[in-house]
């Protein structure tokens, strides 16, 4: 694991574009989760600009086929609805029939603050989707990464609302409380946690890291009332970014040779950046790593 604190020249308002200048990924297969919206549809965009062959998951198909739609550059749609089990295995199934290896893999699709209690096999959903469903993905996607292979954890600032036991294990369904904030930040610091053990199992042959790319107006805030919607709009205005800010930090990450051998760390505006003390918790990161396998099993 690099221990120095790893800093690079880009900023708050470089681009993905920006970040990959002169990258070339000719040669190399990536997969970006969630393309068919937001932050997912740059990153796979820009990937694809730069060279890569990349494959474009969705919920469904047809989502996909959009997202990658919006590329220059050789793609790959596939189905991958996340909190169904069989969708990410027959993914899983796909990728193993048509690519040999993987160089970069970009979790980046996620829900956020449901407004009431909303259940995955008896799990709350934007757990079972934003963490259990990228696990199932990338753990079984884990002896397909090449040598060197990226794996990127898109995660939020929203961490920091996690409850402060960080994850309920006693709690997962939901019903002994739930609070869309909290569960949502439940889920992003399971991304962090999730990245961190990761970077452990892969050391000295690939690489993860988790981050925060901004707040960006995106379809994000679906799940928000509108008008608390329009009021957080006007108050983060000073610190939003564009999609195309938004997806810097993914693609500097998962190509950029600026962070090449960092591992297990968490960035923001293309920086390392301080996570809170609970997703520095190995031990509640090797928790979590054991429960979720035995909930994707
Ligand atoms: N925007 C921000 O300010 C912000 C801030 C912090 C972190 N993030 C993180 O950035 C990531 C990307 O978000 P975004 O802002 O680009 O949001 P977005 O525009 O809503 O895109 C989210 C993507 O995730 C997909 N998705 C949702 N549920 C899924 C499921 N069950 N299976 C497969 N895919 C699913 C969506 O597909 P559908 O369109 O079909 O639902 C969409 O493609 C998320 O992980 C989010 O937590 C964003």
């Amino acid at each position: 694991m690099v221990e120095m604190k790893a800093q690079t020249k880009f900023g708050k308002r470089s681009t993905a574009e920006d970040v990959t200048r002169g990258v070339d990924l000719v040669g190399k297969v990536a997969l970006v989760t969630g393309v068919n919206s937001g932050i997912g549809t740059e990153t796979l965009r820009v990937l694809a600009a730069r060279g890569a062959h990349v494959i474009g998951t969705a919920r469904t198909l047809e989502k996909a086929r959009e997202g990658c739609a919006n590329a220059d550059g050789a793609t790959t749609p596939l189905a991958c609805e996340l909190t169904d089990l069989e969708s990410i295995r027959a993914c899983v199934a796909s990728i193993g029939n048509e690519f040999e290896h993987l160089d970069i893999v970009v979790a980046n699709a996620g829900i956020m603050a449901l407004p009431r209690l909303e259940q995955v096999r008896g799990i709350e959903k934007q757990f079972a989707t934003n963490h259990l469903g990228h696990f199932l993905l990338v753990t079984s996607l884990m002896d397909r990464l090449a040598d060197g292979a990226r794996v990127v954890m898109v995660s939020s600032e929203g961490h920091k609302g996690a409850p402060k036991t960080g994850i309920e294990f006693d709690n997962l369904s939901g019903e002994e409380g739930y609070g869309a904030i909290r569960a949502y930040g439940q889920s992003k610091l399971a991304n962090i946690l999730f990245a961190r053990s990761l970077a452990k199992r892969l050391e000295g042959r690939a690489t993860a890291n988790s981050l925060h790319p901004g707040v960006i107006g995106t379809n994000l805030g679906r799940h928000i009332n509108p008008l608390l919607s329009a009021v957080l709009g006007i108050f983060f205005m000073a610190f939003s970014k564009s999609v195309a800010q938004g997806a810097a930090t993914s693609c500097l990450l998962a190509a950029s040779p600026s962070v090449q051998g960092v591992t297990g760390r968490y960035y923001s505006d293309c920086a390392e950046a301080p996570c809170s003390d609970l997703a520095k918790d190995d031990a509640l990161a090797e928790r979590l790593w054991q429960i979720s396998e035995e909930l994707v099993s």
